[in-house]
């Protein structure tokens, strides 16, 4: 049976700079098998102490019962600060709960029914553009799903198009940003002395102040519009005419192209990855490829697609979220003890970081049933519904779960059933997809897949 491409572990033993050296290439072929059996494994190296956890339990505790003890590692700054400034995503305390509660609410299930039409525009825009290059010749796929993915995110957000200009700006210069700093999030997971080479380089700097020159203009020409009252309903207008609660204080321009930065970054970067895999996915089983297939011409049938149908759509729902059990967008995430611990008669010092991997959490041998198979019917049976509730966290978990995921539960199963419904995809010999973790988790060269026109579809 063909299992989904996974990467090869390292070896058990490596020394601390080959280590560094695997690290810096990819953080996922970095570590060794025995992550997908621990239930804890330490990582103590002259310059840091590291736990990554994968017992049900210590995940539970550090994400749900006392996340206050374990804030975002501050290192995470490092790789983001340039781009993020002091946005919702690296934020802490008192700053991180006022953003949240000015931010949640533009979120809400009301909201999401509200974003459902520039989701789908920006659907038919990627169903055109794919069926004009369904010619059965080879497409790298993660263009194509970043394309469509800011194309929401901007759409949602501004009530732009991405063929806008400051719109189409902004995309290609997170590009050009993410190619100058392949891994954003290297400072956050592996906690360096000072005068160890940082991998933030003049042009990665160039490049995030370019891309918040042109957000500061969009937001302040919003501001403008909410002030004349000439400003459409959209994300934007929401977040920046909702006052916190309990101060009454709003975003101001400044914090609020912060928060810009962290919706296209978080919202564009791990949908399109999610929905490349999917795609992928249902090229190496084409048995899943035809039922959603089927499914999507019965939902969708040959009227207008509704919000309400989308929750009908429950074969893509599970392929989306099977995807994400393999291929989870944010494969770690770090936070750091505030107090010292103990984790498994283990002593955890103040300061060490703590590392949850979804990625490893997702395949772990002692929690799932055939963890390396694509199977998007185990969600029905019973160690799928209680691995969903226990070992499952591809949008975190507990106080600070991503503000985006009823959002992107929303976006992945609608386009991915109107982009099979459109076209046939399929592998391509000899350009068979790796996994490796660059901002979020991307084909090693790309995904590529060759598509051809469904007809009568
Ligand atoms: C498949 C799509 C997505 C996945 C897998 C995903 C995953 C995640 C994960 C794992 C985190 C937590 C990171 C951490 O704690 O270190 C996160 C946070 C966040 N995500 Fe998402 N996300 C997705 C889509 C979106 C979308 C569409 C938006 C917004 C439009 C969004 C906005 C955010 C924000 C603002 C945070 C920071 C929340 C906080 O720290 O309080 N995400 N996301």
């Amino acid at each position: 049976m063909t299992l989904p491409p996974k990467p090869k572990p390292r070896e058990n033993k490596v020394s601390l700079w080959r280590y560094l050296q695997l690290f810096r290439r990819d953080i996922l072929s970095a570590q060794p098998a025995r992550l997908y059996r621990a239930w804890m494994a330490e990582f103590r190296t002259p310059f840091f102490r590291s736990y990554l956890c994968n017992q049900p339990e210590l995940v539970d505790l550090v994400l749900k019962q006392r996340p206050d003890d374990f804030p975002k590692s501050r290192r995470i700054r490092e790789g983001l600060s340039p781009l993020l400034g002091n946005s919702v995503f690296v934020t802490n305390g008192e700053t991180w709960k006022r953003q949240r509660r000015i931010i949640d609410p533009a979120f809400e299930g009301g909201r999401l029914r509200d974003t459902f039409p520039s989701m789908l525009v920006a659907g038919q825009g990627a169903v055109a553009r794919l069926t004009a290059l369904a010619d059965g010749a080879p497409v790298e796929i993660e263009e194509q799903t970043s394309h469509l993915a800011a194309d929401v995110i901007f759409r949602t957000l501004f009530s732009i198009p991405i063929e806008h200009d400051v719109a189409n700006q902004v995309f290609s210069k997170f590009r050009a940003h993410q190619r100058s700093q392949p891994v954003v999030n290297l400072g956050a997971l592996l906690p360096l002395p000072k005068w160890f080479p940082r991998f933030h380089n003049r042009k990665t700097r160039q490049t995030a102040r370019d891309i918040r020159g042109l957000i500061t203009r969009l937001t302040s020409d919003r501001m403008h519009e909410i002030k004349a009252g000439t400003a459409p309903d959209d994300l934007a207008t929401k977040i920046m005419t909702t006052s916190d609660p309990l101060t009454g204080q709003r975003f101001d321009t400044g914090e609020m192209v912060d928060q810009v930065a962290i919706f296209f970054l978080a919202g564009h970067e791990t949908s399109a990855s999610a929905l490349a895999w999917a795609l992928y996915l249902l090229a190496l089983y084409p048995e899943w490829q035809e039922r959603l297939a089927a499914e999507a011409c019965k939902v969708f049938g040959d009227g207008e697609i509704e919000f309400s149908k989308v929750g009908k759509l429950r074969i893509s729902r599970n392929v989306f979220r099977e995807t994400l059990r393999l291929y989870p967008p944010v494969p770690m995430m770090v936070r750091e003890a505030a107090c010292p611990e103990n984790f498994r008669d283990r002593a955890i010092p103040k300061g060490a970081q703590i590392v949850l991997s979804p990625w490893h959490l997702h395949r772990h041998e002692r929690l799932w049933e055939r963890p390396d198979e694509f199977d998007p019917a185990r969600f029905a049976t019973e160690n799928g519904k209680s691995c969903l509730r226990n070992a499952y966290i591809p949008f975190s978990a507990g106080q600070r779960v991503c503000t985006g995921a009823g959002f992107a539960m929303i976006e992945g199963p609608l386009l991915l059933s109107m982009m099979v419904q459109a076209c046939r995809f399929e592998r391509v010999a000899g350009r068979e997809a790796m996994p490796v973790a660059h901002l979020t988790v991307r084909g090693l060269d790309g995904i590529w897949l060759s598509m051809t026109p469904r007809t009568g579809a």
